[in-house]
């Protein structure tokens, strides 16, 4: 028997692809495991009205870590599932499997590293180390949206906030609401994932990101939660940015920032700033980490256009990889794949198409995988 059983979901598009090219990287490395394949995706919803299946359910129940390709997603409301035949009648709505993978198996930090390394033609500029810790299960991602907006709601909440009544004569179908929950506890421990490594890893600052000076009662939540948690570490530095100015002055200046943490919504959204700025999504790894199971993949999403052509760049999937390796603690690997990878970059000889080459997304795995 394996050391590791690894679920193995390559999703959707591009997922396979970046899949495909880890496997090479990880079956080079020799890591004692055993990969099993999960299904998850488009093709599952519409064929079987539920993206992630229980049969997929179950395996991450059982596995010590999985590996994500990517999905596609699309708003599908329950008017639109009308029109996919075996759908029919069913009043189902679409939600993002990755979305519920991480708030099921309570996946609550998204760790994402942004590092660009030397001799990557699309640094912003070298040097640049980013690490975004983005809270994962709840804030605008939360779930709790209504459409059409129930007549009780909408009447409780004119009742109880008074300055905004810009629904106030509209029928329910007329507008929509999604709801923002940020938790004190989902705030707290986000916030004190992001100190622990900034300790951990000799960091020396970390930037909590937040807007609560106009979203007053969830991002104030957020920002009092992890202030507290901040003087718990008086040797890290923190301060504070608005989301908004932080897009700009991560541009501007990128040196002036190391540790970054913020809610769902708002680390999304920079975590893809970040991404660009050390080359794009092809370089953007992230892991979903809960207490028991851990979820790796690339940022990026499963890229339609570019499914099934082997021409993605599969790094941000293979830095991924080495998340994994770090999880599970075989961190001597997981320093081999870094190496390794970091190399292919630095020589500029295997290039996929977004750093300017014509290589194909096995050319790179099998480069990295000629160094290990
Ligand atoms: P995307 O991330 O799939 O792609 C946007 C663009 O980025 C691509 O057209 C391509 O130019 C570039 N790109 C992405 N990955 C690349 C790679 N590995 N190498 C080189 N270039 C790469 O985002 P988009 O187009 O907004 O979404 C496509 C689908 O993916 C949608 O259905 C969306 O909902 C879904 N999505 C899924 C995610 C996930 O599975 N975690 C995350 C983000 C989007
Ligand atoms: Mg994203």
């Amino acid at each position: 028997m394996s050391k590791y059983t690894i679920a193995w979901l390559p999703g959707d598009g591009i997922g396979k692809d970046v899949m495909d090219a880890a496997r090479v990287v990880l079956d080079k490395i020799n890591l004692d495991a055993s990969y099993v394949h999960g299904d998850i995706g488009w093709e599952f919803w519409c064929k079987e009205g539920d993206a992630l299946p229980q049969r997929t359910i179950d395996l991450l129940r059982s596995v010590n870590a999985a590996m994500f390709g990517a999905i596609t997603s699309k708003p599908v409301r329950a008017a639109e599932a009308e029109l996919v035949p075996e759908l029919k009648g069913k009043g189902l709505v679409y939600r993002s499997p990755i979305v519920r993978m991480r708030q099921m198996f309570d996946l609550y930090i998204c760790h994402r590293p942004c590092k660009a390394y030397p001799g990557n033609p699309l640094n912003l500029k070298d040097g640049i180390d980013l690490v975004i810790f983005r809270e994962n299960t709840e804030d605008l991602y939360a779930g709790v949206e209504f459409f059409p907006v129930p007549k009780e709601l909408s009447e409780t909440l004119l009742k109880l906030s008074k300055p905004f009544t810009a629904f106030r004569d509209l029928q329910g179908d007329q507008f929509a609401i999604s709801c923002k929950v940020n938790t004190k506890r989902g705030s707290e421990r986000i916030a004190r994932a992001a100190f622990e490594f900034a300790k951990k890893n000799n960091r020396r600052k970390v930037t909590i990101v937040h807007k609560a000076n106009v979203v007053r009662a969830t991002d104030g939540l957020f920002l009092d939660e992890a202030r507290h948690v901040a003087r718990e570490y008086p040797g890290i530095q923190f301060d504070e940015a608005n989301v908004d100015a932080i897009c700009m002055w991560l541009l501007k200046n990128p040196f002036s920032y190391d540790v970054l943490v913020a809610p769902n919504l708002y680390g999304d959204i920079i975590s893809d700033l970040a991404a660009q700025m050390v080359g794009g999504l092809g370089f953007g790894c992230s892991g979903n980490i809960g207490h028991r199971l851990a979820v790796f993949e690339p940022s990026h999403g499963s890229a339609p256009k570019y499914a099934g052509q082997n021409k993605v760049n599969p790094i941000a999937t293979i830095l991924a990889a080495k998340m994994m390796l770090d999880w599970l603690g075989e961190t001597e690997k997981g320093k081999q794949v870094e190496r390794a990878t970091a190399a292919v970059i630095k020589e500029g000889k295997i290039r996929t198409y977004d750093m300017g080459g014509s290589h194909t997304t096995r050319d790179i795995a099998e480069a990295i995988a000629a160094h290990l």
